[in-house]
């Protein structure tokens, strides 16, 4: 990529877990010796082309404070009702010198991998259009509630994933016109598509999993176990 590019990260991290059934919010749950958000926020460190990661916490939160943060390229911003409006207090944040590009990577998936987020970063910018990492539906997928009604076809059927990537200033727009409408928005690319914006599918591995429940957790600890020793 031979274009100078400017790049923030948001990592959403202002949840409370609620399916993880935890006392504590899950994003510091530990993987080995160190919790969830510091392996997410480790990774997203490792991307040389993002200049700067802004984290949204819940200005209740009692643990960020204790976390031993290495990187000097970390604000905290303050995390809201919902997953988008704490993406968007984080765009807000950064109004003074806006990016760009920005990043957005979910807190709850610390198994991303640098070579994923290198090919959405190179893809995205060399197209000059915004896109997100996505995983081909493997399973056959059934519409219904008690009874099956139908199978749908699952060729054109993705599983979104983070990160998403995106131009600031869309983003921004597509976020704060859907809260302003309140639309359900439950990742930054449903924002840009309601937006009309286009949003390139990128294929990424289907290990990049969300901790939502503690069956997740159980096997990231194992997944992230593998992947440290294959490094
Ligand atoms: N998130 C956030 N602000 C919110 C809600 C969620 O920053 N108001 C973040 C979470 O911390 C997480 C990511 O968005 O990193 C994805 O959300 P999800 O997996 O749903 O996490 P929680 O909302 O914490 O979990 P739950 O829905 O089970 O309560
Ligand atoms: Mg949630």
């Amino acid at each position: 990529m031979n274009k100078v590019i400017s790049l923030a990260a948001i990592i959403p991290a202002a949840g409370v877990g609620s399916r993880m059934g935890l006392n504590h919010p899950k994003q510091y749950l530990k993987i080995g010796d160190q919790t969830i958000l510091e392996h997410t926020l480790d990774k997203l460190s490792k991307v040389d082309l993002i200049e700067h990661i802004y984290i949204a916490i819940s200005d209740d939160d009692a643990y960020f404070d204790d976390l031993e943060l290495p990187d000097n390229r970390v604000t905290r911003v303050s995390g809201g009702k919902e997953r988008a409006n704490s993406v968007l207090n984080a765009l807000k944040a950064m109004k003074g010198s806006p990016p760009e590009w920005v990043l957005v990577h979910d807190a709850a998936r610390p198994l991303v991998c640098i070579n994923d987020i290198e090919k959405l970063i190179t893809t995205c910018i060399s197209a000059d259009e915004g896109g997100i990492l996505a995983s081909k539906v493997k399973d056959t997928i059934k519409k219904g509630d008690i009874y099956s009604q139908e199978t749908v076809p699952r060729d054109q059927l993705w599983q979104a994933l983070t990160p998403q990537l995106f131009p600031y200033t869309a983003l921004l727009n597509a976020l704060d016109s859907a809260l302003v409408d309140g639309a359900l928005i439950t990742d930054e690319a449903s924002a840009m598509e309601r937006a009309g914006q286009p949003v390139r599918l990128i294929s990424g591995r289907s290990d990049n999993i969300k901790i939502t429940t503690p069956e997740d957790h159980a096997l990231v600890c194992f997944l992230m176990d593998q992947q440290q020793k294959s490094i």
